[in-house]
C-alpha cells in the first residue's frame, strides 16, 4: 500500500482530496534508506509523518490524519502543545543534560508532583518504560533477599508472578515477564523464576502464591494485550497475598496511567495501593522518560550505587513532565478524558449494533479496544487511506488511544470516520477465515468475562 499517491485521489473527513504533484508519489530515498540500513524490527507503514498539530499527525505527501493512535499512548497533549514547546525552548538552550552526579532543578519538584498524584512517596526516574520494569524488578529481588542469604546465590523469595496475556517491555526483565511467547521464546533463557498467573482468576493467583514470591507485576489495565482490565478482586486478593506473603504488588501504569483512565493512575479506582507503580509514555510529552514510584519501605533499601542511569532524569525532561502534570491539572483534562471515553463508547455500541463482527467494547476514558471476530489489519489499513490513525493490537483487538485533549468534534469526526471504514472494510472481514479470536481471547479471558 502507498498510502500517500492513494490518499491523494480521496476526499476524507479527516483531510481535503489532494492533487499531489508528481514528485510527491517518486519512490522516496528516505524510505529506501530506512529499508535498506534499519534493522527490520517494525513492518512500517511505507508513510513520512512529518509533524503534528493537536490531535492531528501530517506525512510528508500533505495527508493529515486524525491520530486516535497517540503515539501508542505517548501523545497525550498531541502534539505541539504551546506550553511543552514553550518549556523545551526555554530549557534546550539551558541544559540538555546536567549529570546525576549533580542535582538539577526539576527533579525533585517532579518527584514531588508525582508523589501527590500517586499516593506513594519516593521516585526512580529511567529513559523508558522497560527499564523502569528493570529497575522494579531489581527492587523486588533485593528486598527479596533475607539478611543472612548470601549475595551472589538466589534468594529463597526470589520467584516473580505476572499474569498471562501481559506485555511489560523489551529489556530482559521486562520480557522475563511478558506472557507473549514471541516476544520472550527467541531470547531463551531469560530470568529465571517467574510463573503466569490466569487473567484475573484468583483461584489461579491462590495456588501460585506463596512465600518464594517477591513480586507479582500488573498491568492495571493490559494495553499490547487487548484492553483488559484487571479485576477489583484480582487486585485486592493480589494486594493481601502480597502483603502476607511479603511480597511486593507492582502496578505497570505505562499505558493506562497518568490521565488516560480520567484518574491520575487507573488502580486508583481500587482502594488500595500498589508498592511499586511504573510509569513512562506519556510522562515527558515524548521526550523519554520513565519513573518508578514506590513507598517509603522500599526506599529504605536502597542505597547509593544499587541503580542508576546517565539520562534518566534529566533537566530537560524532567522540565516538560512538570509541565505536562500541570497542563493536565490546568486544563481539567481528567474530566475531558472521561466525558470524551463516555462519548466515544456511547459512539462505538451504536455503531457495533450495525456490525456482527464487533465482538466486544471494552476499555476505560481514552483506552479503548474493540475486539472483533476477524482480523484487525485491514480495518487499520482502510483507517489510514480515510485519515484515521489507529491500531491493531494481538491481531483482533482495534485500539484507540487518543489525546486526552481530544474534543467532542473530534470524537465525532472519529465516529463517522470510523463506521465509514468498518463499512468498507466489512465484506473483505466477512470472507476472512471466522471464529479465530473467540477461541484465542475466550482461553484467556474466560475468568475476565466472568
Ligand atoms: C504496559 C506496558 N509496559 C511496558 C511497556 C514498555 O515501555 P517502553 O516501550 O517505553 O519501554 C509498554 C509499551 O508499550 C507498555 O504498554
Amino acid at each position: 500500500m502507498r498510502a500517500s499517491s492513494k490518499r491523494g485521489s480521496l476526499t476524507t473527513l479527516a483531510g481535503k482530496a489532494k492533487n499531489l504533484p508528481a514528485a510527491a508519489t517518486k519512490p522516496d530515498a528516505r524510505l529506501a534508506d530506512a529499508e535498506k540500513f534499519l534493522l527490520p524490527t517494525y513492518k512500517r507503514q511505507p508513510v513520512i509523518m512529518t509533524h503534528g498539530r493537536g490531535a492531528y499527525v501530517f506525512d510528508s505527501a500533505g495527508n493529515k490524519y486524525l491520530d486516535f493512535l497517540g503515539g501508542i499512548a505517548v501523545n497525550a497533549l498531541g502534539h505541539a502543545h504551546p506550553g511543552i514547546v514553550k518549556v523545551i525552548r526555554r530549557e534546550v538552550g539551558r541544559a540538555i543534560h546536567l549529570s546525576n552526579l549533580y542535582h538539577n532543578g526539576f527533579q525533585g519538584p517532579l518527584a514531588r508532583r508525582l508523589a501527590e498524584w500517586s499516593g506513594l512517596a519516593r521516585v526512580f526516574f529511567a529513559n523508558s518504560g522497560t527499564e523502569a520494569i528493570d529497575g522494579a524488578m531489581k527492587l523486588a529481588r533485593l528486598l527479596g533477599r533475607a539478611p543472612e542469604e548470601p549475595q551472589g546465590t538466589a534468594a529463597k523469595k526470589h520467584r516473580f508472578l505476572a499474569l498471562e496475556n501481559s506485555f511489560h517491555g523489551r529489556t530482559f526483565g521486562a520480557i522475563s515477564v511478558t506472557a507473549t511467547e514471541k516476544y520472550r521464546l527467541p531470547f531463551s533463557p531469560v530470568v529465571p523464576g517467574v510463573e503466569f498467573v490466569r487473567f484475573n482468576d484468583v483461584a489461579d493467583l491462590e495456588a501460585k502464591f506463596d512465600h518464594t514470591v517477591c513480586a507479582i507485576l500488573v498491568e492495571t489495565i493490559q494495553g499490547e494485550g487487548g484492553i483488559y482490565p484487571v479485576s477489583e478482586a484480582f487486585w485486592n486478593r493480589a494486594r493481601t497475598l502480597a502483603t502476607q506473603h511479603g511480597a511486593l504488588l507492582i502496578a505497570d501504569e505505562i499505558q493506562c496511567g497518568l490521565g488516560r483512565t480520567g484518574r491520575c493512575f487507573a488502580y486508583q479506582k481500587f482502594s488500595a495501593n500498589p508498592d511499586i507503580a511504573v510509569v513512562a509514555k506519556p510522562l515527558a510529552a515524548g521526550l523519554p522518560l520513565g519513573a518508578i514510584l514506590t513507598t517509603e519501605a522500599v526506599a529504605s533499601h536502597v542505597s547509593p550505587g544499587m541503580h542508576g542511569t546517565t539520562f534518566g532524569g534529566g533537566p530537560l525532561a524532567c522540565a516538560v513532565a512538570l509541565e505536562f502534570l500541570s497542563i493536565v491539572e490546568e486544563e481539567k483534562l481528567l474530566d475531558n478524558v472521561r466525558a470524551r471515553g463516555e462519548e466515544l463508547r456511547e459512539g462505538l455500541t451504536k455503531i457495533a449494533a450495525h456490525f456482527d463482527f464487533i465482538r466486544e467494547i471494552r476499555g476505560e476514558g481514552l483506552m479503548v479496544g474493540i475486539e472483533l471476530s476477524v482480523e484487525g489489519a485491514p480495518f487499520v489499513a482502510e483507517a489510514m487511506e480515510r485519515g484515521l490513525l489507529i491500531n491493531c493490537t494481538h491481531d483482533f483487538t482495534l485500539r484507540f488511544l487518543p489525546p486526552l485533549i481530544i474534543t467532542r468534534a473530534q470524537v465525532r469526526e472519529f465516529l463517522k470516520l470510523f463506521e465509514l471504514v468498518l463499512a468498507k472494510t466489512q465484506k473483505q472481514a466477512r470472507s476472512a477465515h471466522p471464529g479465530k479470536s473467540s477461541v484465542l481471547q475466550d482461553a484467556a479471558h474466560a475468568a475476565a468475562r466472568g
